[in-house]
């Protein structure tokens, strides 16, 4: 591509009736991830300066899920095609080099096919990229001349039988060059079976000028997979989870059920890292080499250091260290950061608390709002008292210490390095250094109590 700038337009104003749903189609998800966000990172990855998004139905659904660098064009009627993009006039007023035009539900488009596009785009006023397909109903028809150069688009609507029976059909995906670009939009008008502005009436706009227009055909069909239903949903879903597990797996990535594992475009995975049937890697997760995760696990904004493992478990927006072992059945959620060789194991819950190297809390226990430091030992049972129905507060437990099982930890409180506390204690004061802290009641035994008060049977 040479140094023109280009700009991309996401076509995402419509309703998306098909889906039957309150919410926009482009927010649906597949991997955990808004269509939208999923064209606007092809378009960011084809080299695109600047992304605009034109919005209009259920709009503020569609900006709570743009990242912020993209801007919003209003449409305030959803007049055609055309239209969609006219309303970006002023917004691209002062915009040269050439305009990718794109649909917001089309998430299996590749970047390498977008830079194709504007590269037969260069010195023309219009690109379109196309596509052979089996059953070409609903879509618009390719007409080429004599030379291969389209000579025209005709919606399935206003389409003779004999242009019905045309498989190469528009994706609805076009390169335009911005010079000019909206001079010749406003000579399209409404006079068609929908009575809309089409977009793709440009071409006719375009030749009258004596101009060529371009028709790029996709050697995938399957790129230009739009989703109209809840069922092209699925279908998108299973072909982008297919793709990124077939890279990871290239790279190095051990996927041992890839139909059962769902892993987002946005995560970095290393080789030799494990990945087991039934689970989940989304919202940026980062999982080094050597760690082994799943089966059944949910991590979601995660980042795992080396030689972990993390087993039948859920970590959420967390991080840990190398060499430590979560699971089985841990729910350590947001803000838990772990240092290494940390162990958390079967049934423990935690959340926006700090654990230093080499720390166990390794069985049925709930540590929350707290900071452990190095080789402390939590015994069964603990647990964190953080809360006393108004406000959250802290436990610190110091280097070493040892927490008997069954410790309830009344927060504020501090347990001094070293320190031990009993098992059973419900420990509200904090321990010094070096110190055992008993917290509960001495046992008392009474002899006999049973044969005394128990009638005889
Ligand atoms: C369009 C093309 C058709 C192509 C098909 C590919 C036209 C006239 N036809 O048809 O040739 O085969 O896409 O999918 O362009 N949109 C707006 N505002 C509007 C109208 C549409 O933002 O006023 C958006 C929609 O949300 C959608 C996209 O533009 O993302 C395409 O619109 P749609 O109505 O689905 O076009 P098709 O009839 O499918
Ligand atoms: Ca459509």
């Amino acid at each position: 591509m040479k140094a023109d700038r280009v700009t991309a337009l996401i076509l995402a104003a419509g309703a998306g009736t098909r889906m039957n749903s309150d919410k926009p189609k482009v927010v649906h998800e597949i991997l955990d991830t808004p269509l939208i966000q999923l064209v606007i990172g092809a378009a960011k990855n084809a080299g695109c300066e600047r992304i605009l998004t034109v919005v209009g139905h259920k709009e503020e659904q569609v900006r709570a899920v743009l990242p912020p660098a993209v801007e919003c064009v209003h449409q305030p009627e959803r007049k055609g095609t055309a239209d969609a993009v006219t309303v970006a006039a002023d917004a691209l007023a002062d915009s040269t080099g050439y305009l990718l035009v794109m649909c917001g539900d089309m998430p299996l488009l590749r970047p390498e096919t977008l830079r194709q596009l504007v590269a037969v785009c260069l010195d023309r006023c219009m690109a379109v990229l196309t596509a052979q397909v089996e059953n070409p109903s609903g879509y618009g028809r390719i007409v080429r001349d004599e030379t291969g150069s389209i000579a025209a688009i005709v919606e399935d609507k206003d389409a003779t039988a004999e242009e019905l029976s045309i498989k190469e059909v528009n994706t609805g995906i076009y390169c335009f060059a911005l010079d000019g670009l909206f001079d010749r939009l406003a000579k399209i008008n409404n006079d068609n079976a929908q009575g809309e502005y089409y977009l793709t009436d440009m071409v006719e706009v375009c030749r009258r000028e004596g101009e060529t227009v371009i028709g790029l055909q996709l050697t995938e069909a399957e790129e230009a997979h739009g989703v109209n239903s809840r069922v092209q949903l699925a279908q998108a879903g299973s072909i982008l989870r297919d793709r990124i597990n077939e890279k990871l797996m290239e790279t190095g990535v051990n996927i041992i059920a890839p139909e059962l594992t769902w892993i987002s475009p946005d995560c970095v995975i290393e080789h030799d890292v494990d990945i087991l049937p039934n689970t989940i890697v989304a919202q940026g997760t980062s999982i080094k080499s050597g760690s082994v995760i799943g089966p059944n696990s949910r991590i979601y904004g995660a980042a795992i250091g080396a030689d972990c493992r993390v087993e039948e478990s859920v970590v959420l927006q967390s991080s840990m260290g190398d060499r430590c072992y979560v699971g089985p059945y841990s729910y350590i959620r947001p803000e838990v950061t772990l240092g290494d060789e940390v162990r958390v194991g079967p049934s423990v819950e935690m959340k926006k608390s700090t654990v230093g190297n080499r720390s166990k809390i390794p069985h049925l226990s709930y540590i929350g709002d707290a900071t452990l430091g190095e080789g402390v030992n939590v015994g069964a049972g603990t647990v964190t008292c953080n809360y006393d129905g108004v406000k959250k507060s802290p436990t610190v437990i110091g280097d070493g210490a040892f927490i008997g099982s069954d410790t309830m930890l009344v927060a504020p409180v501090t347990i001094g390095k070293n320190s031990i506390t009993a098992a059973g204690s419900t420990i509200g004061q904090d321990v010094p250094d070096d110190s055992l802290a008993l917290g509960r009641a001495r046992q008392v035994n009474k002899d006999g109590w049973v044969k005394e008060n128990r009638a005889e049977g």
